[in-house]
């Protein structure tokens, strides 16, 4: 019996590792096991919660407000503990947080080999997205196993001399997760609120946004929410307190604008699928995007993400007020460059990467 240990920590991990957990769960001769760091809380349960996925072990980390080096200490000692106890043949990390490079780490200690889902995105700016891309480069370092989710990214590993016995391009299970949530007769009440106007959802929280760049972001938004009467903005914000002190500041009073509680992944999904447009400065929704035809503009300054440009459907803005103000009224103005980036691609794979990843890890690979 081959035992396979999950670990995942903050939403987005959670929502691209529970279809995988969910996959080597129907496999025999699989032993199963998923650690959660808990770096995130509330967020993390929502998720665990629509994909039906119990965790065997929780590092419960979240603290209020916690900084990189509180995420990092907690999750590599808890994980020696974890790791000692069950002993696993392997261990899959996903992207590029502070639970998966730490955890990574942990494996790397102990000598147990290393999965890395969504493995080779790069910037090659190891400030942008910060830390994020340290994070990725570091566990490419000690990955046995890289699950590419696209050329792109199997090419990136190739050149820093990865063996190519040890990639595989699979796709990303961002897509498979997207196949599952999205249905005809979803309903919610801030949709209510929304319909008859063109929706917009927003969402913020990177590291390298918060302070000045949040409230340029913030301030461009209402600026085109409170110009143009048929716009209705939803911003599900994210729980970390210095990302909604921002907002409240800038976005409350605006009636256009609503400032909602984190949404389950089911809604988001389906909330998504019914906008206009989005503007993140989010990873996984510059995945969910392309698929959905849904153009974004990204509020970063560089992307890892290039096939979705690529494919026309995000556009990298940064973060200047002035910048993303008229960005932004331009797609709501320009339907020639609205028709031109909603048109629906999808570079990010068909939906089965969960399956191929646990056929590779089940039926056995034949080098490296
Ligand atoms: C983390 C990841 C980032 C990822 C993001 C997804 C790192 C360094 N950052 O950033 O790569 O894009 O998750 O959202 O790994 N909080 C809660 N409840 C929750 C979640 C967060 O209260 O369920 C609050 C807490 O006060 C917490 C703070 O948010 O301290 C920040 O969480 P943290 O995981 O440190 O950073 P994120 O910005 O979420
Ligand atoms: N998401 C969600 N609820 C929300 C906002 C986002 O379920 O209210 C999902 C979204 O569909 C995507 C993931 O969360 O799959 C993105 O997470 P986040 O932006 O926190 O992190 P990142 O992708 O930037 O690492």
């Amino acid at each position: 019996m081959k035992r396979i240990m999950l670990v995942f920590g903050t939403r987005p991990e959670a929502i691209k590792m529970c279809p995988l957990v969910n996959e080597l769960k129907t496999r025999h001769g699989v032993e199963t096991l998923v650690c959660v760091t808990g770096q995130h809380r509330e967020m993390l349960r929502q998720v665990l919660d629509a994909f039906r996925v119990e965790p065997d072990y929780d590092l419960e980390v979240m603290s209020p407000g916690q900084t990189l080096f509180d995420v990092t200490e907690k999750v590599l000692a808890g994980m020696k503990k974890v790791l000692e106890a069950a002993r696993p043949d392997v261990v899959l990390v996903h992207g590029d947080t502070t639970t998966t490079f730490a955890s990574a780490l942990a494996c790397f200690y102990l000598g147990i080999p290393v999965g890395h889902v969504e493995a080779g995105l790069r910037t090659y700016n190891v400030k942008a997205p910060y830390p994020e891309e340290f994070n990725r480069q570091a566990v490419g370092i000690v990955a046995d196993y890289n699950f590419a989710p696209t050329p792109l990214a199997r090419d990136n590993l190739l050149r820093e001399g990865k063996l190519p016995q040890s990639i595989w391009v699979t796709g990303n299970t961002a897509i498979d997760a997207l196949g599952t949530t999205v249905v005809n007769d979803f309903t919610h009440p801030d949709l209510s609120w929304a319909e008859g106007s063109r929706l917009v959802i927003l969402t913020a929280h990177r590291r390298e946004n918060w302070g000045e760049p949040l409230h340029h972001i913030f301030r461009a938004v209402r600026r085109v929410a409170e110009e143009f009467p048929d716009v209705k903005v939803l911003y599900p914000i994210h729980l970390n307190p210095l990302v909604r002190e921002a907002a409240r500041e800038e976005l409350t009073g605006c009636d256009r604008v609503r400032l909602i509680e984190p949404l389950d992944v089911v809604a988001f999904h389906n909330f998504l699928a019914r906008s206009y447009m989005i503007l993140t400065d989010s990873g996984g929704i510059q995945e969910e995007a392309p698929s959905l035809g849904k153009p974004v503009l990204v509020l970063r300054d560089v992307t890892e993400r290039p096939e979705g440009v690529k494919a026309g459907t995000l556009r990298v803005i940064g973060v200047n007020e002035d910048v993303v103000y008229r960005e932004f009224k331009a797609l709501l103005t320009d339907e020639e460059l609205y028709n031109r980036m909603s048109r629906a691609q999808n570079p990010y794979g068909d939906g089965l990467a969960s399956q191929r990843i646990a056929d590779i890890l089940t039926k056995g690979r034949t080098s490296i």
